[in-house]
């Protein structure tokens, strides 16, 4: 097992790629902020069963956290990341410190409506993904990849990304990778951390309820009583509740009234302090009765 190279300037990266492509090798890109779990290191997976190399980004992007937000207390451990990327087999690690990627002076930003102004994630988040779509352009820019990879745990990310590379006409495919779960179903997120010994416990039930939900949607059953009875289960769990929709899986627009093929529901919720986001497809299935 060979660690990757790190790279920690721009010029440093593209010199690396720049060797690949001249041997003819395709790139993917897995962009993360560190802490890196097994649903990082499925990304990597993905990433090589579209291209001969990855690299993957370790950078805590500043711009998209807002003043409240956990910047400065969000996990960071770069050489257990590094050795997770080893085991991994990620060819090249980019680390970049703000400076490189914010440099004096810095004013230029990716404006976004679409699905960034859905009215889930930007409702308790209003700058999150400005600060996001800005990070991933530039290190679309930077890497050039052919593809480049993000989990659906994050998924109205996923889905401001996807618009962002169609709109901006980026050359790179953007593919989404399935949510990987702990036993109890709690989707893996670096935020789990955070989460207390009772928090823990409970937290499975939000996938529980919104998986629940999900199914009686297919089902053909009233989305408005399935995601009020499942917000009521969440809650009787100790969350409180910011939003649970049903959602257009591509657009992320209200489901109509009656639609039940191409629909996702998203959930997102805190308990104490700690605010956990989900989101699952509705199956298709042979109406009950
Ligand atoms: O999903 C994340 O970890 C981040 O939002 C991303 C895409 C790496 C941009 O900083």
């Amino acid at each position: 097992m060979t660690h990757p190279a790190v790279h920690k300037t721009v010029t440093g990266l593209r010199a690396a790629i720049a060797g690949w492509r001249a041997a003819g090798e395709k790139v993917a890109l897995v962009p993360t902020m560190g802490a890196l779990h097994a649903g990082h290191v499925s990304l990597v997976e993905i990433a090589r069963q579209h291209a001969r190399r990855v690299v993957v980004s370790v950078f805590v992007n500043p711009t998209q956290f807002s003043a409240d937000e956990d910047f400065s207390r969000y996990p960071r451990d770069f050489d257990r990341d590094l050795a997770m990327l080893a085991e991994a087999g990620a060819d090249a690690v980019f680390h970049p410190d703000a400076a490189e990627m914010y440099p004096e002076g810095f004013a230029t930003t990716v404006s976004l409506a679409g699905p960034a102004t859905a009215g889930l994630e930007d409702r308790f988040r209003p700058t999150h993904f400005q600060g996001v779509a800005t990070v991933v352009a530039k290190l679309l820019i930077q890497s050039a990849p052919d593809v480049a990879v993000f989990g659906e745990k994050d998924y109205q990310q996923l889905a401001v990304i996807r618009r962002m590379a169609r709109d901006l006409d980026l050359p790179v495919a953007i593919v989404g990778a399935p949510i990987v779960r702990e036993k109890d179903g709690l989707a893996m997120s670096s935020r789990n951390v955070y989460l207390d010994e009772r928090q823990r416990k409970f937290s499975g039930t939000l996938y529980m309820a919104m998986e629940w939900a999900a199914r009686r949607v297919g089902e053909g059953d009233d989305p408005v009583v399935a995601l009020r009875e499942s917000a009521a289960s969440i809650c009787a769990d100790g969350f409180q509740i910011d939003y649970i929709e049903l959602r257009d899986a591509a657009t992320l627009a209200p489901a109509e009234p009656g639609r039940r093929e191409g629909l996702r529901v998203l959930v997102a919720a805190r308990m104490g302090k700690t605010r956990l986001i989900d989101n699952i497809a509705v199956p298709v299935s042979v109406k009950k009765g």
